[in-house]
């Protein structure tokens, strides 16, 4: 080799190593700088090599030197979105350029494999959908609205089983809805689209009211109050076939009636020449073990007590023929659920659980559609009319942290509340865990956080009403919802507890849920008792230990202590200082609302104001690391959306 050929050979790998290196290092900012060129011909965006790429303008967060959220919002970015650079990106948890006036089609983003949150709304993209969208798994938002995006809802989207919101309205939409049915999906909004066709009366869609689907060209369905015409496609002969089979089936039909009608006749003949006036049992539900002790497993989306097995039956009644009556839905507007009393009274029942105030079942109808029903053990106090406006008022009720009170039924001998079916189980069973997946564990302080902020704000809703009150906290009572958000359940019950002490046999745990000047039967509950029992339920989040003893009587000031020394067992005392922190904050909480004088406990406003500081101090502090942890689910979702815009986009 000659010194010249040497010479160029030692030059070209130089400047091989020079521009392979920078790239290795900073691909996302490579990426981005790619990125600009086509989004940004105004180049608006500061973005320089100059400076680390996580300190770039509109760069929200980092993790390990990468771009996870990237939010340029309303920077009148005129131009297209490269998919190329962009989906370099794959670190993404969380994609924003809402408000601009990009144009071009959205490209496929199926490199972003983390991407939770896309949005893309309010700006000029055309073209279509692109359906490699749902290959992106972990997508949970995606919000499209306001572009003039044309052709069909991409029917695989079906399969992305975790959305939670889809926002594509204000688009130019055409085709039908598919059958949307994951049960994450909690906010829909399709209106001021081209779409037509029945709108699928899958549980999850019915959960949408018109509001989601207003100005499309031609939907009809349950949802939107429009009946969808009669499919008049059958050729002659089919008709022919169809009519035919219809004969048939009335015939069976009229044969088989009136053999019903008949055994029917002679039933009712014999029981009212046996039974003697015995009207009790009103909702006969087979039961074959008694509930079981405290502790059992987790009750599942029922609420109250836990314990008993899974029984199944049917509810029934035997009224001395004086009609049915009416399940009244309550509610505010009109909403109202498409169900009916006689519905409730087909489906078939399974105990989830027995408490002060009544049993709860689960109620799965043959439409497949499930509710919580609630039977009251007294029906007798108070009085009809008490009951009705009571109930209208709690059924009034409605927010994200509440398990909504849908309708109710009262006859002389039975009172019986309809709620929403929360599938996912109950705060207790989240704790303590069921007998199958073993014991309790403390939970992850975002974990706690969360949900004392979840609760504190459903409390904080009940009680803006004066003198109404929760009456019964306990974890038994928080059901987690679809997103794993806590909702509280049997709130606003208390005035249908029996006054007579003797009645009441309410279990050792709940017992130590209540105040100790509410312990009594006989003293009326009040809102700071509510919030004693909510600094029990949150010293139980924190230590996993069914409040089975009288925490507060029992360590008295001793109670931080304590429960430090119980999370270092179970977590191991390698606890980073931001958890440290955090649960000294939640402890701090927790100490003032079990104060034992009701007057020097702190209202929920300002339990609530205690939370968001204890959740807002030292963030800087945390790594996006530790929400990945279970049981932090609910978190992912709620935390990646861009904080300003999380319900109102
Ligand atoms: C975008 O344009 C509007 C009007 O043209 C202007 O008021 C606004 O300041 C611009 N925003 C940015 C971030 O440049
Ligand atoms: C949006 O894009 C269309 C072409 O797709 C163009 O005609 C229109 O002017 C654009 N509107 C804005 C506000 O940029
Ligand atoms: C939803 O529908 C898809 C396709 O029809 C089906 O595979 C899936 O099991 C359904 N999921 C639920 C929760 O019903
Ligand atoms: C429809 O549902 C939305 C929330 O999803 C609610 O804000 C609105 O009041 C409802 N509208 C009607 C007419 O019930
Ligand atoms: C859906 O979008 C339309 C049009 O932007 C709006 O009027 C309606 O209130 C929205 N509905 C819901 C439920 O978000």
């Amino acid at each position: 080799m000659d010194a010249a050929a040497f010479l160029f050979f030692l030059f070209s790998s130089f400047l091989l190593v020079l521009t392979t290196l920078p790239q290795a290092k900073s691909g996302d900012a490579e990426a981005l700088l790619s990125l600009r060129a086509s989004i940004d011909p105004l180049t608006k965006l500061q973005w320089s090599t100059g400076s680390h790429v996580c300190t770039w303008q509109g760069v929200k967060h980092c993790l390990n030197g990468r771009v996870t959220k990237l939010v340029v919002e309303g920077f009148n970015l005129t131009g297209t979105l490269d998919g190329q650079s962009l989906n370099l990106l794959d670190q993404l948890r969380v994609l924003s350029f809402k408000q601009n006036s990009l144009s071009g089609e959205i490209p496929p983003l199926s490199g972003l494999a983390n991407l939770k949150s896309l949005f893309l709304n309010d700006n000029n993209f055309s073209g279509e959908i692109p359906a490699s969208l749902s290959s992106m798994h972990r997508l949970k938002v995606v919000v499209l609205s306001g572009n003039g995006i044309a052709g069909p809802i991409p029917p695989s989207f079906v399969g992305l089983s975790r959305l939670y919101m889809l926002y594509l309205q204000d688009n130019r939409l055409t085709g039908a809805i598919p059958p949307f049915n994951q049960t994450s999906l909690r906010f829909l909004n399709l209106s001021n689209n081209a779409l037509s066709g029945k709108i699928p009366s899958t549980p999850q869609l019915l959960k949408f009211n018109e509001s989601s689907f207003v100005s499309n060209i031609d939907l009809c369905g349950e949802q939107i109050r429009k009946q969808c015409p009669e499919t008049e496609t059958e050729t002659e002969t089919g008709h022919h076939k169809k009519n035919k089979k219809k004969l048939i089936l009335i015939i069976v039909l009229s044969v088989v009636g009136f053999v019903l009608l008949c055994v029917i006749i002679i039933a009712l003949l014999m029981l009212s020449r046996k039974a003697v006036k015995k009207k009790d049992k009103a909702v006969v539900v087979e039961e074959r073990t008694p509930a079981s002790g405290v502790a059992s497993g987790g009750s599942r989306g029922g609420g109250e007590e836990e314990g008993g097995g899974n029984k199944r039956g049917g509810f029934s009644w035997d009224e001395g023929g004086e009609g049915l009556g009416k399940l009244v839905f309550v509610g505010p507007g009109d909403e109202r659920m498409n169900y009916s009393l006689e519905d409730l009274l087909k489906a078939s029942a399974e105990t989830l659980g027995r408490g002060t105030v009544g049993s709860t079942y689960k109620a799965v109808m043959e439409s497949g559609y499930i509710v919580t029903v609630k039977r009251l053990k007294d029906a007798r106090y108070p009085t009809m009319e008490e009951f009705r406006r009571h109930i209208e008022i709690v059924g009034g009720l409605r927010h994200p942290n509440l398990v909504p009170l849908r309708a109710y039924f009262q006859a002389k001998e039975e009172r019986l509340l309809v709620y929403d079916y929360f599938p996912n189980g109950s705060l207790f069973s989240l704790v303590h865990g069921s007998r199958t997946t073993g014991g309790s564990k403390p939970l992850h302080w975002t974990s706690c956080l969360k949900i004392a902020q979840d609760l504190a704000t459903g409390l904080l809703y009940i009680h803006q009403n004066p003198g109404l009150m929760h009456g019964n906290l306990k974890s038994t009572n928080v059901l987690l919802g679809p997103e794993f958000e806590s909702c509280l359940t049997d709130y606003g019950l208390s005035p249908f507890r029996n006054p007579d002490p003797q009645e009441e046999s309410s279990g050792a745990s709940s017992l130590f849920y209540r105040a100790p000047e509410c312990r009594d039967p006989r003293r009326p509950l009040t809102q700071q008792a509510d919030v004693y029992s909510f600094g029990v339920l949150l010293l139980e989040l924190l230590t996993g230990k069914t409040p089975f003893q009288d925490l507060v009587q029992e360590h008295g000031p001793d109670i931080p202590k304590w429960v430090r020394s119980v999370r270092d067992e179970e977590t191991g005392s390698s606890d980073e200082p931001v958890s440290e922190e955090k649960v000294g904050a939640l402890l701090n909480i927790a100490m003032e609302c079990v104060n034992l004088s009701p007057e020097n406990r702190p209202p929920v406003r300002e339990v609530l104001r205690m939370i968001g500081e204890a959740r807002a101090e030292g963030n800087h502090l945390s790594s996006n690391t530790s929400s990945d942890h279970s049981p932090g689910r609910w978190s992912d979702t709620v935390q990646s959306l861009p904080r300003e815009e999380h319900l109102n986009i």
